[in-house]
């Protein structure tokens, strides 16, 4: 049985603790699928104030949607087609304050204030982007930022 109990007082210790959770879920399981759901529902455990926590895939250049936890989504995102897509065309990190003001920006859960993608990236190649959505405009700062990049660093090496 995994009981993750992450309560840490401020952002970096919990994403300290977070990423080392994930090490732990993941180590020695070579399979990606498992490894995205087991983060993902670690992460929606874990984070408060979010309403998506999951994985997009590059499939062939196209994003199409693998485990995660909240409400179904859409399906397939082309690269360069909302939040997920800029992401993915671009490699960068997209932290958007407000979804209303992106544009492009595809709504999946008409809750969603705020987002933060991460592109999950090796040898240069798109694996996968992280993709966090939250009911609460600028509910993502620079600290999760940091944090989610750090989580998809020790993702890179297992998915
Ligand atoms: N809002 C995303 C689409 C995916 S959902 O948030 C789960 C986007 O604009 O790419």
């Amino acid at each position: 049985m995994y009981d993750f109990k992450i309560a840490a007082a401020d952002k970096p210790t919990l994403y300290r603790d977070l990423v080392s959770a994930a090490e732990g879920l993941v180590a020695g399981e070579p399979d990606a699928v498992a490894n995205m759901a087991n983060v993902a529902a670690l992460i929606w455990e874990t984070l408060p104030d979010l309403n998506w926590a999951g994985f997009y895939r590059n499939v062939g250049g196209e994003l199409v949607v693998g485990p995660f936890q909240g409400r179904p989504a859409c399906i397939r995102i082309a690269f360069g087609d909302g939040v997920c897509g800029a992401a993915a065309a671009t490699l960068q990190v997209q932290r958007v304050e407000d979804v209303h003001a992106f544009p492009g920006h595809i709504a999946c859960d008409a809750a969603s204030a705020s987002e933060l993608v991460v592109p999950i990236v090796r040898d240069g190649e798109l694996i996968a982007v992280l993709d966090l959505d939250s009911p609460i405009t600028a509910r993502f700062t620079e600290e999760d930022e940091a944090g989610c990049v750090a989580l998809c660093d020790v993702l890179a090496k297992v998915l």
